[in-house]
């Protein structure tokens, strides 16, 4: 039986920090207001210049040479981002080219902040199937340049950044089981106004910023995200004691801490970013799970459940052996 195995994580945060004192500068609003609704204390904006892509290089660069392997390996690229470059090519194929990764498939996902978890499982899928034997996954996004900076209720969520894995064949036992999900009927509680075929003007205007009905994506987030939690475990036979860590979308420690309290999970076992990454929507999966990784807390043998949820709404999990 193959399985896919991650060989190497990395990511990558751009340099500028914007704290929640340098919001209150900004919108009427205070440090103890956004601590206390959302756990978020800082998060990183990308430069004027920098580009989702540029992102995704220095988060890529990390994971490939963790993994021991070089750019010729590498015969997959899946990247998750609501936030690419341009709408077309697709950003995978200008990471190909700024990395130098020889021809090979390339492709993006959107689907919000679920999107590294559908890239994993689609990366997960070409490499069981024998198709792929080095694939390189990405979950990016410089959403902030998405922000409506006036607009209070949603400049101080979000943030910028990329986080990248590595997922080659083993026989030794990686990822367990993926479950994806959407339900579109929720798309008016949470979207971006402009797109190509519709309010194509709009871009750049007032306009154009993000819709959230903040409470009532929190009810569903919360619920979806233990549900999703306990499908992977029940498709498994498992409980939720076999798992070493929780990984979830990084988008309020509120939602955090509801889901684990609804699943009875201790705090303890579960990665958190969000204070300091705030939620950088597709990115904020990678980043966590890289950053539990570097400070030696995500151990070899261990099993780590990923899970994610997003506008769509869409869902999806990951159980794998690390
Ligand atoms: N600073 C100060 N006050 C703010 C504020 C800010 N940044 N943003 C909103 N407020 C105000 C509101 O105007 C409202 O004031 P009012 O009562 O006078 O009308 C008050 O705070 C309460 O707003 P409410 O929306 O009830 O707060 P909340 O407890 O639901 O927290 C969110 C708001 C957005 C933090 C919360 O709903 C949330 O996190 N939702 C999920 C969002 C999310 O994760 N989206 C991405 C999913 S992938």
């Amino acid at each position: 039986m193959i399985y896919s195995r991650i060989a190497g994580t990395g990511r990558y945060l751009p340099e500028r920090i914007l704290t929640n004192a340098d919001l209150e500068k900004m919108v009427d609003t205070s440090d103890e207001w956004i601590r206390s609704r959302t756990g978020i204390e800082q998060r990183h904006v990308a430069g004027e210049n920098e580009l989702t892509s540029d992102l995704c290089v220095n988060a890529a660069k990390v994971a490939i040479e963790e993994a021991g392997i070089t750019v010729e390996d590498i015969d997959l690229i899946v990247v998750g981002t609501t936030s690419p470059d341009l709408i077309f090519p697709n950003i995978a194929t200008i990471i190909q080219h700024k990395m130098g990764i020889p021809a090979c498939a390339a492709f993006s996902i959107e689907a919000a902040c679920t999107g590294f978890i559908y890239a994993l499982s689609s990366a997960d899928k070409f490499i069981r199937s024998g198709d792929t034997k080095c694939a390189l996954v990405i979950g990016a996004e410089i959403i902030t340049k998405l922000i409506d900076w006036d607009d209070r209720s949603t400049c101080v969520l979000f943030g910028d950044g990329a986080g990248a894995v590595v997922l080659q064949p083993s026989d030794e036992q990686g990822i367990i089981s993926t479950h994806l999900g959407a339900d579109g009927q929720y798309k008016d509680l949470l979207y971006y106004p402009v797109g190509v075929s519709s309010n194509l003007a709009a871009a750049g205007t007032g306009d154009s910023r993000i819709m959230m009905s903040g409470n009532e994506v929190f009810k569903v987030a919360v619920k979806t995200l233990s549900a999703v939690a306990q499908e992977a475990l029940d498709a498994n036979g498992l409980s939720l004691e076999d798992v070493d860590w929780l990984i979830p979308h990084q988008a309020n420690l509120r939602i955090i801490q509801a889901t684990a309290k609804r699943l009875d999970m201790p705090m303890e076992k579960i990665i958190q970013t969000v204070q300091i990454h705030g939620n950088t929507s597709a990115a904020s999966v990678p980043m966590a799970l890289d950053v539990g990784i570097r400070d030696g807390r995500i151990r070899r043998g261990q099993t780590l459940l990923l899970e994610a949820f997003g506008g769509g709404f869409t869902w999806g999990s990951v159980l794998l052996k690390y």
